[in-house]
């Protein structure tokens, strides 16, 4: 159970799908993958590739909803409509390269149209926004690769100032 309480908001990309013309699976597969981890899924929508659109929907949900954890998935590659990353740098605050990095070094391994991810990923006041390609397949490969690091990150963030002491999963108390 990594992400026992996590409150985590889940945002498909897709113009197609935001018209009805196609059934979304990734969203519905980050859903299953991190509520078998304990996750609440407390918000999830698929939306066009439009990056106002993007960029209200992140804000409000870091802003106003407080989630702990926003996913989303497709709109990362190079298509012109493509504007995901581009969305999510315009809303964040403080980058953590760490996660895309690791997706892509070890997506590598699986396909080398793994570069042609341009997926970003960051934080916004207490709210970590982690960008996923926008195939089933690439999003259990991803989560696979950042579950592992999650909880650490995760708890904190969520410490207010460098006073609180945080448990790794060692079980070691440790000063931030
Ligand atoms: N990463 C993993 N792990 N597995 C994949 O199958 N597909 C790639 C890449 N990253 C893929 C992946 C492909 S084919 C593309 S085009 C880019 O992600 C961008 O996808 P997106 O535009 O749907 O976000």
């Amino acid at each position: 159970m990594k992400l026992k309480g996590v409150k985590v908001a889940i945002l498909t990309m897709s113009d197609k799908g935001a018209r009805g013309e196609r059934v979304d699976t990734s969203g519905p597969e980050i859903r299953s993958i991190v509520e078998a981890e304990g996750a609440i899924v407390f918000y999830y929508e698929v939306i066009p590739d439009e990056q106002y659109e993007i960029e209200e929907r992140l804000v409000r949900l870091a802003d106003l909803e407080d989630a702990d954890l926003i996913l989303t998935t497709g709109g990362t590659g190079f298509s012109p409509r493509d504007v995901t990353p581009e969305a999510t740098l315009a809303v964040i605050e403080r980058n953590a390269p760490g996660f895309v990095e690791a997706i892509r070094h070890a997506s590598l391994k699986i396909t080398p149209h793994a570069m042609l991810s341009r997926a970003v990923s960051g934080m916004r006041g207490q709210t970590l926004i982690i960008n996923l390609p926008g195939s089933p397949k690439a999003v259990r490969e991803s989560l696979q690769v950042v579950m592992p690091a999650l909880p650490h990150g995760l708890e904190i963030l969520k410490c207010q100032t460098g006073e609180c002491a945080v448990t790794t999963q060692t079980g070691n108390d440790i000063d931030t």
